[in-house]
């Protein structure tokens, strides 16, 4: 029973690559993009993070996706973010359509200073292009020992999202993260607030599968598992499903105005720019001067025990902990290697000749 990619794991996955292998494949072709030293090593971590996280829907598999953005002149190379309001513990960013790795890579090094300094810290930020995996920029605040809270919408490319009780896409699917330091790993949370994360769809599309009951509606607001249905104008089911869709609209519909009208970075509407972007609004919350470190770890630990402890329903094994089954195969995937599907190889393989970068590692 996994909400996320265990769906996949049955998969038929084509090559298994090091992790170090990849990354270095991955750099690479972004360099060969155009993309500086440091922006293509950033981005190129992030994208392998999540591959080790087992979110291969926001590893390597993006790699065409964002070459596609550098080319349309979506995903900009020259250029830094910049912090256009600093209220000390409230700052707003503009990422000037840089690399979203690395504004929110800025963004989650600021929060931490300033959350350290203040107690508190409020990142906003507007104009960064696809942030990727959320969980990497909340787990990396948490692993410095301050509670972390991000909110994202987005604005250009398509509405992937309709209403509760509405046919047709009004809105996006923003995600969430939010995280908690504690002595076993951080405690992690990290979802879109639809049932799951459109590059799910790409991914199940690309593998040739049919997908799970309840994640699409058809263009006519009915339910279906035929991945195309979605890209002919179906819609992401918001979280909460058919029955209590309602949730996951409500919130969907608060973090537009958090990371879209707070952050100045936009909502969604009829007449969006064509240009995607993402805007974040996020909170940095330092444990210390709250309570001290080693009675925060231990209720911690008393709460993951005690929720753990539950009887486990006939068909499964354990109650999994927020962040643990990431955390596991991140340790799985480092040791092992990467699965990627055949047809994300052969992506990549075909990017990688156009910049004339080829893979020096083996495969599996
Ligand atoms: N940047 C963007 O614009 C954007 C947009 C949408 C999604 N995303 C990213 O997409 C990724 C996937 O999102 P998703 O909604 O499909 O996530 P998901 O459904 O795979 O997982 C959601 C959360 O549930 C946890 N989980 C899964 N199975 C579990 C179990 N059995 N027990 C306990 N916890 C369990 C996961 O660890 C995760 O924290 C996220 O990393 C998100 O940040 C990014």
């Amino acid at each position: 029973m996994n909400g996320g990619e265990g769906a996949y794991e049955k998969a038929a996955h084509s090559v298994v690559v090091a992790p170090s292998a990849l990354l270095a494949y991955t750099r690479d072709i972004l360099r060969g993009l155009g993309a500086t030293r440091t922006d293509a090593q950033q981005a190129a971590d992030h994208l392998v993070s999540s591959n080790l996280a087992g979110h291969d829907s926001h590893g390597v598999l993006l790699l065409p996706y964002y070459a596609d953005l550098i080319r349309r002149g979506t995903i900009l190379l020259d250029t830094d973010p910049e912090i256009v309001i600093d209220r000390q513990n409230v700052l707003v960013m503009d990422g000037r359509f840089g690399f979203g790795q690395v504004v929110g890579s800025v963004a989650a090094a600021l929060a931490i200073e300033r959350g350290r300094k203040h107690g508190i810290a409020c990142v906003l930020g507007r104009n960064a292009n696809h942030l990727g995996r959320l969980g990497a920029y909340t787990t990396a605040i948490a692993d410095a020992g301050l509670v972390a809270l991000l909110f994202v919408n987005y604005q250009g490319g398509d509405q992937n999202v309709a209403p509760f009780g509405g046919v047709e896409r009004r809105l996006t699917n923003n995600p969430i993260s939010m995280a908690a330091p504690s002595a076993r790993g951080a405690v992690v949370l990290d979802m879109a607030l639809s049932v799951v994360a459109e590059a799910k769809v790409w991914l199940a599309r690309a593998r040739g599968e049919r997908l799970p009951e309840g994640w699409i509606a058809d263009a006519n607001g009915n339910a279906s598992t035929d991945p195309d249905d979605f890209f002919a104008g179906g819609s992401l089911i918001p979280l909460g499903g058919k029955e209590a869709g309602h949730k996951g609209f409500a919130l969907i519909v608060l973090v537009e105005i958090l990371a879209g009208v707070l952050t100045g970075g936009g909502v969604c509407r009829a007449d969006a720019p064509p240009v995607f972007s993402n805007g974040f609004f996020l909170v940095a919350i330092d444990v210390e001067p709250l309570l001290s470190v080693g009675c925060y770890a231990a209720e911690v630990e008393t709460l993951r025990e005690y929720v753990k402890s539950s009887r486990t329903l006939s068909d499964v094994d354990e109650i999994v902990f927020p962040g643990e089954l990431e955390a596991r195969s991140e340790r799985q995937r480092r040791g092992d290697g990467i699965p990627i599907e055949r047809v994300t190889w052969e992506a990549l393989a075909d990017l990688g000749k156009q910049v004339g970068v080829e893979f020096s590692g083996k495969t599996q």
